[in-house]
């Protein structure tokens, strides 16, 4: 199957600028030792790269491209534009970003070019050029990196002028954009583009800076600030392309990050690449949903670009990495597709607000760590896998859409409750599947959905033009479909579809929404399910009218009780349930277990089990990963009894454990 490099890339971020040329020395020594084979560099040079507006100096580059050639490695090269020199903004101070409280910035931090500065553009066009022109031929030269984690938003009068532009391509007349964002409320009508204001603080932006007086405007605005940053992706990656037609050009994305429209942005991209950088308490089936989005993205494996060995400065707490766990981390993101396992950083900076962030060479500077002896061994292990699981896919029977314009629009939207966070929804349903191990794939609204048996589209809010027909069309035809409460309500726009919620829904749910209450957080009601069962209630409750679909579950409690909870509408050859209310995880597994099993769906491994477990196809290979998350001491599951741990080489045994942080490959040949 095809993949974009040779090996499994094992490396990470390196900055030998920041260090004297003995050290370098050292780090080729110590890195060969652990098996690195791969080094990001120039990530942050752009000031050491040009000095000033007349003047380049690319002697020491040379040398580190030299160094890392001369040893053999996959360069990934970064063109240095994701923070600008200080020559650059005190000259031209329109480079600089205006921020949500529409405040102008002087120089400091990064990731603080204004994206639609044509200045800034000029400059980071010509500093990519004179990059491409020098080392897109080099052969170790790999991959291209563009900037570094796009993202913010910028409110200067730049922006605003692009903006007009661009809404103006969009709507064309200006009636049509006074109807698109409903602007007969607050007596919001413009007459002429130049009226239309940014919605930061200053304008319709409230002061949380989540939420809006005109979603319309503020969503708008975000596809907007993502397309700019895209454009400005665009430009540099078209620069390298200029000089190298076929090596690999990404740039790295940092999971469900709200800012920008991801799935927009892959199709410009020849390989995803993203960085993880969970907290101690984030849920590995959170960390598991990230890498399926990540992969989903454009449906292929994806990288690793960055993840810490071993602990993080910029989380309120950063605690290490538990012995093993980095390990344990890096399998789970191949187990989900990727086909690197990169760090931030390869040797701890010795100053500035990262000094304290996990490297794999700590600051003693030596080998002599347990951090290294972690790296070593999962280098020596990558190296014996070799190519085995490279190109390799994960299938999977459920689909679950995420969709950008569904994340600005219902965090947006002020009601029916603060509680309602697109991410968490979209992880409550995910969740099911990680615990059952049944493969997702995270797919976008307009995804190819007949490869799906099962489709879930949690608080599916913004219906845009198509998508009822779309949906309509998989359920006639045998899909599975599992909505929720706070969907089907609005269109592209964020206006209301009139004439009964799920609007566009109503006919596929056969169910008429009436009202939503709104819970208190200390309050909570029940779905009672036909077998006594009942689930714990919260947020929100939708007061549902059969339309045609069966009762599933009914509320328990309130004014409501007796009302349908949970419903399922037969339509054509599939069925839509709907889910009524945040129901508790045994709530949700209730209703998932009917929908899988109407979709034929099988978990991987027959028995119930709290082992994580992915399947990634090879040419004539499954590889099988298995991973012990938990505290607790796991049994194999006896299907793979017989078939060879690829970490190990030997077979698994009957009995065999896994303890916390445990993994096994195990291969099996396809039938
Ligand atoms: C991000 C950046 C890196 C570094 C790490 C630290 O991912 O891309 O430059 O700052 O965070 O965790
Ligand atoms: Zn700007």
């Amino acid at each position: 199957m095809p993949h974009k490099f040779g090996r499994i890339l094992y490396g990470g971020d390196y900055n030998p600028n920041q260090w004297p040329k003995e050290i370098w020395k050292e780090d080729m020594r110590i890195f060969k030792d652990a098996r690195i084979n791969s080094a990001s560099i120039n990530i942050f040079s752009w000031a050491k790269i040009q000095p000033s507006e007349e003047e380049y100096d690319f002697s020491q580059l040379d040398e580190i491209v030299e160094m890392l050639s001369a040893e053999n490695y996959d360069i990934v090269m970064a063109t240095s534009t994701a923070a600008m020199p200080a020559w650059m903004v005190k000259k031209y101070p329109e480079v600089a970003r205006v921020d949500y409280q529409g405040r102008k910035h002087k120089f400091g931090q990064r990731h603080n070019a204004c994206p639609n500065s044509t200045v800034f553009q000029k400059y980071a066009s010509a500093l990519v050029e004179q990059l491409a022109k020098r080392y897109a031929d080099n052969k170790h030269v790999t991959c291209w990196h563009i900037s570094n984690e796009y993202g913010g938003d910028c409110y200067c009068e730049n922006c605003e002028k692009a903006f007009r532009v661009w809404l103006r391509n969009k709507y064309k007349s200006i009636e049509t954009l006074n109807e698109a964002w409903n602007m007969e409320f607050w007596g919001h009508t413009v007459y002429e583009w130049d009226e239309i204001v940014l919605p930061n603080m200053l304008g319709d932006g409230m002061e949380d800076g989540i939420n809006t007086a005109f979603a319309g405007l503020s969503i708008d605005y975000r596809r907007f600030n993502s397309d700019s940053m895209l454009n400005n992706y665009k430009m540099e990656r078209d620069i390298v392309r200029r000089y190298n037609s076929d090596v690999v050009i990404t740039t790295n994305l940092m999971g469900a990050y709200k800012n920008l429209d991801y799935f927009k942005w892959a199709k410009e991209m020849d390989i995803v690449s993203w960085d993880n950088y969970p907290s101690l308490d984030t849920p590995w089936s959170y960390v598991a949903m990230n890498h399926d989005l990540m992969r989903g993205l454009k449906s292929e494996p994806f990288m690793l670009m960055e993840q810490t060995p071993s602990q993080q400065n910029w989380q309120p707490y950063n605690s290490l990495k538990r012995p093993g766990q980095m390990r344990a981390q890096s399998y789970q993101t191949i187990a989900h597709g990727a086909d690197t396992v990169q760090f931030f950083q390869l040797r701890r900076s010795v100053g500035g607000c990262e000094k304290f962030h996990g490297a794999v060479i700590a600051h003693v500077g030596t080998e002599d760590t347990r951090v290294f002896r972690e790296v070593k061994q999962l280098g020596e292990e990558l190296a014996s896998l070799g190519t085995s699981t490279l190109g390799s896919v994960n299938e999977t029977p459920v689909g679950m859409i995420f969709d950008w314009d569904n994340y600005w629009s219902f965090e947006y939207t002020s009601g029916p409750s603060v509680a309602l966070e697109y991410v968490d929804q979209i992880h409550r349903y995910y969740k099911y599947f990680y615990d059952n191990n049944i493969g997702v794939s995270m797919i976008p609204w307009d995804g190819e959905f007949a490869k799906y048996k099962v489709i879930v589209a949690p608080v599916l809010y913004m219906v845009k033009k198509s998508m009822k027909e779309a949906l309509e069309e998989y359920v006639k035809n045998g899909g599975i479909l599992i909505t929720t409460y706070m969907s089907g309500l609005v269109n592209e726009s964020d206006n209301v579809y009139l004439g009964g919620y799920p609007g566009p829904l109503r006919n596929l749910t056969g169910v008429w929404v009436e009202e939503i209450d709104a819970l208190l957080p200390q309050d909570q009601n029940e779905a009672i399910f036909a077998d006594g069962y009942r689930s714990k209630c919260t947020i929100v409750c939708d007061l549902i009218h059969l339309e045609g679909a069966d009762c599933m579950a009914t509320y328990g409690r309130d004014f409501y009780a007796g009302m349908p909870a949970v419903t399922k509408n037969q339509y054509g050859a599939g069925c839509t349930y709907y889910i009524g209310s945040c129901m508790d995880q045994e709530g949700i597994a209730k209703v998932m277990e009917m929908a899988v099993s109407d979709g034929g769906v099988k978990p991987l491994v027959a028995n119930a089990t709290k082992l994580e477990i992915t399947c990634r196809k090879a040419a004539d290979w499954d590889f099988y990963f298995v991973m012990n998350f938990t505290d607790e001491v796991l049994e194999v599951p006896s299907e793979f009894v017989g078939n060879e741990d690829v970490l190990t080489g030997q077979p698994v045994q009957a009995g065999d454990v896994m303890k916390k942080y445990d993994v096994k490959i195990v291969k099996v040949k396809r039938q």
